[in-house]
């Protein structure tokens, strides 16, 4: 069985992250989007919430997966019998971080993959802090993130 694993922090899951994993879903049996638990980064979101928001909007979806991981993530796909880490990519801005956290994992991990896969166009703009930060003013999430999570996303983080 080919299992691939997208991981990432997913504060909150966006269009362009939704958009990765169908793309991704389709080429692989199991697709398992893992969440980072011990972030340096301060989450806006829980680790279970953001869990449970993937989990809806990928529910139509049967090969995909939601799960977290703590630690390192070549670790994390030996024990989950993975081969591959997916990940998007936007711009040459995020390239040599990419580039850098693959040949790193490649050094860790010989016998793991990492794919990068090229976000659609029109989601070339939007990252979750984006989300974040146009929330934050009460701005429109309308079409950069899935519409059954827009409003619970802007009222855990508008507070007039
Ligand atoms: O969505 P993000 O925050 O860009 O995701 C980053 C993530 C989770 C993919 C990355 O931080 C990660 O893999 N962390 C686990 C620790 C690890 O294995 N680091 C790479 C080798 S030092």
């Amino acid at each position: 069985m080919r299992i691939a694993v997208y991981p990432g922090s997913f504060d909150p899951v966006t269009n362009g992250h939704l958009d990765i994993i169908i793309r991704a879903a389709d080429k692989f049996d199991k697709l398992v989007v893992a969440v980072l638990r011990n972030s340096a980064k301060q989450p806006t979101f829980t680790v279970e919430e953001r869990m449970d928001m993937l989990r809806r909007v990928t529910a139509a979806y049967p090969q995909v997966e939601i799960d977290t991981f703590d630690g390192l993530l070549v670790d994390y796909l030996h024990h989950k019998q993975a081969g591959i880490i997916v990940k998007g990519l936007r711009a040459m801005s995020d390239f040599e971080y990419e580039f850098q956290m693959a040949l790193m994992n490649k050094k860790l991990a010989p016998d793991i993959e990492t794919l990068f896969m090229v976000t659609s166009d029109k989601y070339s703009f939007l990252s979750s802090s984006i989300v974040r930060e146009l929330a934050s003013y009460n701005g429109s999430l309308e079409g950069l993130v899935p519409e059954l999570l827009e409003d619970e996303i802007r009222r855990k983080i508008y507070h007039p």
